[in-house]
């Protein structure tokens, strides 16, 4: 436990001192950041511009003081932080993905899938027709494995004329979408399916996209604390992380329409992937903000 508080409780103290403070004690608690962050900067800014009620994307003014009651509660939430080493999305109970902001707790895994990328890049071209220049957007949009919903939602609010399902086997993974999808009033167009991948999913869809599980039983094995805080059946999938997508390989053909795409992400499992499928006319992303491990496969393909 850390007793002694982060920030001092009394005297002057700037927000830019506090974040300081904050990121000092984070290095030398050696936590893992890959949760929305990727260092102890800018994980102590997120927590204190959120225990301050401040806008996390706007520059704040880092010269204000922090008073003493503030210090207090960002106290408690540094203080949980560091002992709990749990990823701090599940702390403020909310992150960002591809520019909004979704619920965020224990029921799904933290959004930080590079498809954010592919979402806001006009889904790097794929649907762009070459004869004519003119972009057909998907109309119809599956996202499998959709934990909280942020890959689906976020489809549907680049595309407004898109219908999108959000499936996951996990009821309370979709409980969390459910929240999501009525924060962003996207009701009217976004389904929730409970479905063991395609196995309750009707119809063919212009775009499949996944971040399935895809950990391999080595990384597993390796993790940090920060990820063993979120729901296994997000992560582990078998020896070589592909069992899921194994099943997805073999059943996307009956549900993709003929111009379809389908677009999953499998990480550090690439190599097993390349291995296990090498003539599947897989096209692997390229990313400007990091990122790897997602491929493209359209449904000329199978
Ligand atoms: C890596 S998480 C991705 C969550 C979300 N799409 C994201 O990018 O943050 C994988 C999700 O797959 C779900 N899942 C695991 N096995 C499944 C299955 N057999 N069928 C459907 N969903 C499954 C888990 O419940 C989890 O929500």
């Amino acid at each position: 436990m850390h007793s002694n508080p982060v920030l001092p409780p009394h005297g002057p103290l700037t927000l830019e001192n506090a974040i300081r403070a904050t990121a000092k004690a984070f290095d030398a608690a050696n936590l893992d950041y890959g949760h929305g962050t990727d260092n102890a900067l800018d994980e102590a800014s997120w927590l204190l511009l959120h225990a301050l009620d401040l806008p996390v994307d706007v520059a704040p003014d880092y010269g204000q003081p922090v008073t003493e009651g503030q210090r207090r509660h960002c106290n408690t939430l540094i203080n949980r932080r560091l002992a709990e080493r749990i990823p701090l999305a599940y702390i403020t109970g909310s992150a960002w993905f591809a520019g909004h902001e979704f619920f965020c707790d224990e029921r799904a895994l933290v959004p930080r899938s590079p498809l954010a990328e592919f979402i806001n890049s006009d889904f790097f071209g794929l649907f762009q027709k070459p004869e004519s220049l003119v972009i057909s957007p998907p109309q119809r949009i599956l996202d499998l494995c959709t934990g909280g919903g942020c890959i689906g939602i976020s489809c549907a609010l680049a595309l407004p004329e898109a219908y999108v399902v959000c499936a996951d086997l996990s009821k309370e993974a979709l409980a969390l979408a459910k929240k999501n999808i009525e924060k962003h009033a996207v009701q009217d167009r976004v389904q929730i399916i409970e479905s063991d991948l395609f196995e309750r999913i009707d119809g063919q869809f212009d775009l499949i996209i996944s971040n399935p599980p895809y950990v391999d039983e080595d990384d597993i094995a390796s993790m940090p604390d920060e990820f063993h805080a979120e729901p296994m059946m997000g992560l582990a999938a078998g020896k070589d992380g592909l069992d899921l997508v194994r099943v997805m390989m073999r059943d996307a053909p009956n549900h993709l329409t003929e111009q379809g795409w389908m677009v999953v992400e499998v990480g550090n499992s690439q190599p097993a992937m390349q291995a296990n499928f090498p003539n599947a006319g897989l096209t692997w992303l390229e990313f400007s903000n990091g990122g790897h491990g997602i491929f493209a496969v359209p449904a000329t393909q199978f």
